[in-house]
């Protein structure tokens, strides 16, 4: 069965935009994670960024105390988020290139470009009982270096193909190019031992056509969610992603 992760972060961009610095707020993005579990969520996401404009440390901690599912920590490959991570626990990690004046994460990860020091990160996580995932684009050579680099998962970078996705008709045939680099991408990293997931991007209307994509295990996704919840509440919103996943198979 495929799995949702649900990715709480912009939960906490609201609580931030009136509340920063002050240490408390609403909407509590604890809260929305166990609404989430308790609507058949299967894990619960966070990115604690460098800059921590959305996440804050009291968060995750929180989270590591009080969520029952996994917790997937996004982060960047900085030293002070990696002592973090050990301390912290979570059942996985997910290794993303941050850069300050994005608005969300834009690009993959360069593995090819930094393979030394993620190898250096995955065998530390690994040796603190931390699974290691790395955020990619469906691209060969990335793919075949995250298996060097010895990472137990990739997440697959969908934004291009979301946004493409959205575009008028004639961009949408550059989505189906990008969604055939996709199943590329995720038969490749399969072959290779690879576990494959996938995030970025994803909503109710793009999630059919994704489902091409062969050997998804999880889908990490965020913005849609809490967009969604807004009007129907983080329950109704998570299962009415659970019920359009069920129509997955690899
Ligand atoms: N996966 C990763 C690695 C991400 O960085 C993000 C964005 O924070 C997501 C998934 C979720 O993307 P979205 O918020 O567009 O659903």
């Amino acid at each position: 069965m495929l799995k949702l992760g649900v990715n709480i972060d912009h939960v906490a961009t609201v609580r931030e935009a009136r509340y920063r610095g002050l240490g408390h707020g609403e909407p509590c993005p604890v809260l929305a994670a166990l609404m989430a579990e308790a609507a058949g969520a299967h894990g619960i996401t966070a990115h604690l960024r460098e800059d921590r404009r959305h996440i804050q440390d009291r968060d995750v901690w929180a989270l590591r105390e009080k969520i029952a599912t996994r917790l997937n920590l996004e982060m960047a490959n900085a030293p002070e988020i990696i002592a973090i991570a050990l301390k912290l626990n979570p059942e996985i990690v997910c290794i993303v290139p941050e850069r300050r004046l994005e608005v969300t994460t834009e690009g993959g990860l360069d593995v090819l470009g930094a393979e030394k020091s993620l190898t250096e990160t995955r065998k530390k996580m690994n040796a603190a009982g931390i699974e290691v995932s790395l955020f990619i684009a469906p691209d060969a050579a990335q793919i075949e270096a995250s298996a060097r680099v010895g990472a137990q998962f990739i997440e697959l970078h969908t934004g291009k193909f979301a946004e493409d996705f959205q575009a008028a008709d004639d961009k949408r045939r550059k989505a189906e190019t990008e969604l055939l680099r996709l199943i590329a991408g995720a038969k490749q990293a399969h072959a290779l031992g690879l576990q494959v997931n996938a995030g970025h991007g994803l909503n109710l209307e793009n999630l059919p056509a994704l489902f091409a994509v062969p050997h998804l295990v999880e889908l990490n996704i965020g913005h849609s969610l809490v967009s969604r919840a807004v009007f129907t509440g983080m329950e109704n919103a998570v299962k009415e992603m659970l019920a359009v996943m069920k129509n997955y198979r690899t």
